[in-house]
Order: structure tokens, then sequence, then C-alpha cells
């Protein structure tokens, strides 16, 4: 396994152990929440937890988990116990940016009502400002998208719709996304704020003020942050 596999997986089976028996679990999306859904699920079928039940946060997650027979339901108003999932950047005060792997939306709903959100991450996740290597991802509707797009440059905004191949990518939700560079001085919660008065944005990777605590594993070790 690549050192930064390994390290995921370390990350991961620290948070999956915070699972007990009985608890409503979001579960994460992306290469490192993959880990986690994994180690759940083992202990699942090896009968060690028991009633728990999974809300799953992207169609490849809900598959993953129940192939491992984890009992998944959909999203509704009950608080969830504990939601463990990855991000792409975690700043000192564990503010994040997420959504490099496409989910933010479904994360964000789920992760509102987890009474505690645990990330997970190799130690290259963490920066010292948002922004300093990853865009942040904003979904936007596919409908007029263009015109949407000329918004959030008018914002200041430099970026691209993200586009992988001959086709735009489609979120698990129908929408687009546009990955968007930040300036380098900027105040996370005004252009979040900003942003979501935006026609046509849907949602951004900006998790501010959510994370309880997040395991960050490096090679000389597992860091928990809180
Ligand atoms: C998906 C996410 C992921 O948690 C984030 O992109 C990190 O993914 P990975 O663990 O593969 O680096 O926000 O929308």
């Amino acid at each position: 396994m690549a050192d930064l596999e390994h390290l995921k997986k370390e990350a991961a089976e620290r948070a999956a152990a915070l699972v007990t028996s009985g608890m409503r679990v979001g579960l994460g999306t992306g290469s490192t929440a993959k880990y986690a859904i994994e180690a759940i699920g083992r202990r699942f079928q090896a009968g060690e937890l028991s009633g728990v039940v999974g809300v799953a946060t992207s169609e490849a997650s809900d598959v993953l988990a129940r192939s491992f027979g984890l009992p998944i339901e959909a999203l509704d108003p009950r608080p969830l116990d504990i939601a463990i999932d990855g991000a792409d950047e975690i700043d000192p005060q564990l503010n994040l940016i997420k959504g490099l792997g496409g989910a933010l939306l479904r994360e964000k709903l789920t992760e509102v009502q987890a009474r505690r959100l645990v990330i997970i991450a190799d130690h290259t996740k963490l920066v010292t400002r948002l922004g300093e290597k990853a865009p942040l991802p904003v979904e936007i509707a596919r409908f007029g998208f263009l015109s949407t797009i000329e918004r959030l440059r008018a914002l200041g905004l430099g970026g691209r719709l993200r586009q992988p191949g001959a086709q735009p990518y489609l979120t698990d939700n129908g929408n687009y996304i546009f990955d968007a560079q930040l300036p380098e001085q900027f105040d996370a919660a005004a252009l979040e704020r900003t942003l979501k008065g935006t026609l046509g944005v849907i949602e951004t990777g900006f998790f501010l003020g959510m994370a309880e605590r997040a395991f960050v594993a490096a090679p000389d070790g597992v860091q928990e942050l809180v």
C-alpha cells in the first residue's frame, strides 16, 4: 500500500473506533472515508457492532456500506450520533474545505446534523489558511451555469468549471461544480454568506466551525486535533 494510503487508513481506523452499537453514523465520501466505512463494516460483520445505522453522503459510500451489510437509511431530521469524513484542507481552527470528491452538498446536509463531526486525513491536508493548496468547490445549478459562473467571477473568484472529460462533472444531485481559486486574503464566513446569496449557487465546500476533532496521520503517528 502506498504510504499515503497507509496513513489515510490509520486515521480512518482511529475514527471508526469511536462508533459504538446503536449509533446513527454519517458516512463520508472519498478515499479516506472509504477506509472508515470499511473499518465500521468489518466491525459490524464481526458482530462487534449491532444496531448501527449509516447515512451515506454519496451513492458510492452507500454502495460500499451496503456491501458489508450495514443498514443504510435516508437522511431525516433526527440527529446523527457521529459523522466521519475526509477533507481537502484543514486549518488550525478545524475549518475545512471539502468537495474535491464532489459530495459537498450531501456531506454538509448530513454532517450539520451530527453531534460530532470527526475528520480523518493524512498530514498533507493541514494548511495554515484555507485555499492554500485546494480550490473551493462550489456546487452550482446546471441551468444557466454560465451565468452563475459570471456572477462568481464578478465576486473576484478565479477558477473553472470541473470538467474531467468531454462533459462537465455531474454531482449525485445532478449539478455542476465550479472549483474557485480563493484570493490570498479573505474572510471565509463572509465569503460563504456572499456565495450562498449568489443566484445559481447551491452549496459551497466551506465547512466552518463544524468539525469537533480530526485524526491526522503522519509518518510519525496519528495526531488528534481538537
Ligand atoms: C468529498 C470530500 C472528501 O472528503 C475530500 O475530497 C477528501 O477526499 P480524500 O479523502 O479522497 O482525499 O469532501 O466531497
